[in-house]
């Protein structure tokens, strides 16, 4: 096979987190140089890509029942069918383990999906490297899309007990400040009006090449560039300088938006988690942003039910709640994941323990976000709708704040920026009507 794909039709199916969506989009492309296309469902396609999570144990279970369908629809075509498998759970022993199983024709770890032309001149290509070139490839912005991703640095250097990240993804990388400079030079001339950038922790941005900027210089290259608005996921509490906090709140573009997972309250839990830091800590981290940036909106990740949680440490998270009040939050239940240090070393708490505390902390979560979200009822937001409305009455956009927003479809005539006043507010949602609208795509606000 030469390198001339004009015969592949390419059917991507992504799980997982933001890195995951914008690796398919950087996959996508480099497929569609290539000449192949990319179409919508399976039978319109004789190459299926997944891109695989392996974070806790209900996606993996999603991609071997999806594979199970992949391998059953490639006997069918007798062998003009080709299976392939990338992302987080290919980089695994586990999911190389899975992928022979399933037949898969084409296994790229996370960090060697930029393989993908090579890949699909051989019969049976499998790769689970880590290659500094991924992040070489500045991938055309996503046809008509307001919002956007652009990958700063891959990999994780913390080793928190729980976590296949570091596995999956390999050792911290960051990338070049002027490969990230002109995606977003790009994204922006082709009209997105929000850019993310990405990372498992964009704060150590440049720990590793001393001679790029840190991530607080970063933020403020980027914004030059005129970015309307700016964000970034994920925070580690570790990294979160005052530097950084500063960057943020003399940063127009950013907002009072920070997303900083604090995963317990417990002392004692940080420690087995190896979370580097101590519940005073993150509070301290907490009260220095809420000084710099008086209206804060504070989301965070949290795992209940860790091994060896006692019910007075999940005190400490409830009453951690209540100290911190924060806007919303992705809370999970522990999943032990194979080849972690927390799976070798410690018993998994029962099933029926870790979901009672689940269901107590969603409900104390929810009281939050009501009293927090009402907070906003009277006040104007910019609000960004970055799709057709998908609902008959009601379409969905985020304001600067990241809160989700719904404005009446009415009020809403196509996507883009839109000055609002909230009216209304529910746990997880504001209501809005539209006073009018902010910039259309390709204005800059
Ligand atoms: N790098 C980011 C998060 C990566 S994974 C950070 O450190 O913040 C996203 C979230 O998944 C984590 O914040 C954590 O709350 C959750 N998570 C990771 N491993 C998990 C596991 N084994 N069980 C349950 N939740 C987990
Ligand atoms: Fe996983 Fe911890 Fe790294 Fe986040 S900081 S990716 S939770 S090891
Ligand atoms: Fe999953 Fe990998 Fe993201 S394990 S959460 S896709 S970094």
């Amino acid at each position: 096979m030469n390198n001339d794909l004009s015969d592949l039709r390419v059917h991507l199916i992504t799980y997982g987190c933001q890195m995951n969506e914008y690796d398919s989009h950087l996959v996508a492309s480099e497929l569609a140089a290539r000449g192949a296309t990319i179409v919508d469902s399976v039978p319109e396609a004789n190459f299926v890509l997944v891109n695989t999570c392996a974070v806790r144990g209900k996606p993996v279970e999603k991609v071997k029942s999806l594979l199970g369908h992949l391998r059953k629809e490639k006997e069918r075509r007798r062998g003009r069918f080709l299976i392939g498998m990338m992302g987080c759970l290919a980089s695994l022993e586990e999911g190389q383990e899975i992928g022979r199983r399933f037949g898969v024709d084409v296994l790229l770890g996370a960090g060697a999906i930029h393989k993908i032309g090579d890949a699909l001149r051989e019969t049976r290509f499998w790769d689970v490297g880590f290659y500094p070139e991924v992040d070489e490839i500045v991938p055309p912005p996503p046809q008509g899309a307001l919002s956007a991703f652009v990958t700063l640095i891959r990999g994780c250097d913390h080793h928190c007990t729980y976590c296949v990240v570091p596995k999956t993804r390999g050792p911290e990388i960051s990338r070049h400040p002027d490969l990230v400079l002109r995606e977003v030079e790009g994204l922006l001339e082709a009209g997105v009006l929000e850019i993310t950038l990405l990372g498992q922790n964009v704060n150590s941005y440049g720990k590793d090449q001393p001679d790029y900027p840190d991530f607080a210089e970063l933020i403020r290259r980027v914004a030059a560039l005129g970015v309307p608005r700016l964000r970034f996921v994920t925070s580690h509490p570790m990294n979160f300088s005052d530097r950084i906090i500063e960057a943020i709140a003399e940063t127009r573009a950013v907002g009072q938006y920070v997303h900083l997972p604090v995963q317990s309250g417990s002392d004692r839990v940080l420690k087995r988690m190896a979370r580097e830091y101590r519940r005073d800590y993150y509070l301290d981290r907490v009260e220095l942003l809420r000084r710099s940036l008086p209206d804060l909106v504070l989301t965070t990740d949290v795992i209940v039910g860790f091994p060896g949680e006692t019910e007075e440490d999940f005190q400490q998270t409830l009453d951690l709640y209540d100290q911190v009040g924060f806007d919303s939050a992705y809370m999970f239940i522990y999943s032990a994941r194979p080849g972690t240090p927390s799976y070798e070393r410690f018993e998994d708490l029962p099933r029926e323990v870790k979901v009672e505390r689940l269901t107590r902390l969603i409900e104390k979560q929810k009281e939050w976000s009501l009293r927090r979200n009402q907070a906003w009822v009277g006040r104007q937001v910019e609000v960004l709708v970055p799709g057709p409305a998908r609902e008959e009455d009601w379409a969905l956009g985020h304001d600067q704040s990241n809160h989700p927003v719904l404005l009446p479809v009415a009020e809403v005539g196509e996507p883009g920026l839109y000055r609002a006043v909230i009216e209304q507010a529910s746990p997880h949602m504001l209501f809005g009507k539209v006073l009018g609208k902010v910039a259309a795509p390709g204005e800059v606000a």
